[in-house]
């Protein structure tokens, strides 16, 4: 395949959502929407452990609660949370103090001190080992995944991998601002789900 240059940026190269969940000061659950994050393994001694990187831009009210709390809980975006996901990726928590009036299911961590969203496939628990401040507005936390929460029917090995992902319906955003499924199905782009929440 002829390549030609491209402008600097993605798109082609997907990666998941995730909803990065923390405790407002008053209590409440407070949730983002991220995709630059993606994994990595941590060796501690003797025992190779599994790491998990978030990088978050400009200053806003999930990283002032990730560094206030050295925790947060990354929740896959489903299909079905998506409507939400889009809302809380689209509102300013700084600027909106009842962005968080919309609320998913949440059941407190088992390991650490954070929400975590039952109607998402897969939760992990994440203390942050190391902030790195690499530009202006960009900060990369490293952190460990201390536990795993996944939905039980897709714990299976009866059932092939690749059926349990399909139900688990991550959703990705592979560029140009759209939202679709790991099938290749377009779900609307950013913005636009959120207008079907009541
Ligand atoms: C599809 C999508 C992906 C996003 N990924 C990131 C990301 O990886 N890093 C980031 O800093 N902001 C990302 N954002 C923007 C945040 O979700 C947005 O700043 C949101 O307001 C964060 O919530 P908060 O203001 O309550 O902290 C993304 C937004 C969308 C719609």
């Amino acid at each position: 395949m002829g390549k030609i240059k491209g402008e600097l940026g993605n798109s082609f190269c997907p990666q998941a959502l995730f909803l990065y969940g923390n405790y407002q000061d008053d209590g409440r659950p407070h949730f983002g929407l991220f995709s630059w994050a993606t994994y990595c393994s941590i060796q501690d001694e003797d025992t190779e452990c599994l790491g998990f990187m978030a990088c978050i831009g400009e200053e806003k009210l999930t990283k002032d609660l990730i560094r206030k709390q050295g925790v947060f809980s990354a929740n896959l975006v489903n299909q079905a949370l998506l409507p939400l996901a889009d809302y809380y990726g689209t509102t300013n928590g700084r600027e909106e103090p009842h962005k968080m009036d919309r609320q998913p299911t949440v059941e407190p961590g088992q390991i650490l001190q954070v929400p975590t969203i039952a109607e998402s496939p897969v939760s992990f628990e994440l203390k942050v080992i190391k902030e790195h401040h690499l530009a202006k507005g960009s900060d990369l936390f490293l952190c460990r995944i201390c536990n795993v929460m996944i939905a039980e029917g897709l714990t299976g090995r009866d059932t092939p991998f690749i059926e349990r992902l399909l139900q688990a319906a991550p959703v990705l955003s592979p560029g140009e601002s759209r939202y679709t499924t790991i099938t290749g199905n377009d779900l609307g782009g950013w913005g636009e789900p959120r207008t079907r929440l009541l």
